[in-house]
């Protein structure tokens, strides 16, 4: 079985008791907490930046996966690693330079990686898998969390995890949007990893029993 990893999305989280939120969901059972950053430019809609990073970083030792939602890339990069974060991902359209981007993630300590609309193509990946620490397909269109997961994703994961075991590279694959205890297995059968889940966890009242349901799932894939 492979190492299935639960991030749960800080977009659904009470922004006024953040801290709080954080430590109780790694509580709760959370491996990484994912960070979602939005510009109200390459997405219509604005979250969070380098300074609210850096305030959630004493509060968890688990590792803080930055979604980066903005366009141009390359200037926040740097603030995020100093933040505290410590998995930065872009989507690769927002950047002229990928390779360059990615290279400065790794300059700067943290694992790097790219990720995918549903309508963004794959071949992005075709030069760069020895620079990919990660790649985050997304199941809904970015921008809001509580939207449902869009089916045809799981070919797409599918696609990914094929050309990740012929790389024979470490890169882990993680799904974001839509994701419930009702599709997580799914999303694994498919060859997902590690899954974000938003409205999922911290829109419900116990975010333990959430996370023991999803892993209950998973513990299902054959
Ligand atoms: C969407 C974000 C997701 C989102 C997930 O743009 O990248 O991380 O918050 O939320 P749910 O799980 O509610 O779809
Ligand atoms: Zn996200």
């Amino acid at each position: 079985m492979p190492t299935y990893r639960i991030a749960p999305s800080i977009l659904s989280a009470d922004f006024a008791r953040l801290g709080e939120e954080v430590r109780n969901v790694v509580a709760a059972g959370a491996d990484i907490i994912h960070f979602d950053v939005m510009d109200n430019h390459y997405v219509p809609n604005l979250t969070v930046g380098p300074l609210v990073c850096e305030a959630i970083r004493p509060h968890v030792q688990v590792p803080i996966d930055v979604h980066l939602m903005v366009k141009p890339v390359d200037r926040i990069i740097p603030d995020f690693a100093k933040a505290g974060a410590n998995i930065i991902t872009f989507h690769p359209e927002a950047s002229e330079h990928i390779d360059r981007s990615l290279q400065l993630i790794r300059d700067n300590g943290c694992k790097a990686g790219l990720v995918f609309n549903p309508g963004t193509p794959l071949h992005y990946l075709e030069h760069v898998m020895d620079k990919l620490d990660i790649i985050l397909l997304m199941s809904v269109n970015p921008g809001f969390g509580g939207q449902s997961f869009i089916p045809h994703t799981l070919k797409k994961i599918a696609a990914v995890r094929k050309l990740i075991d012929e790389s024979g590279r470490d890169i882990m694959l993680e799904v974001d949007g839509g994701i419930k205890i009702d599709n997580i297995a799914a999303a694994a059968q498919a060859g997902a990893d590690t899954f974000v889940a938003g409205s999922a966890i911290f829109g419900k009242p116990d975010y333990k029993a959430v996370i023991d349901s999803m892993r209950s799932e998973l513990a299902k894939v054959s």
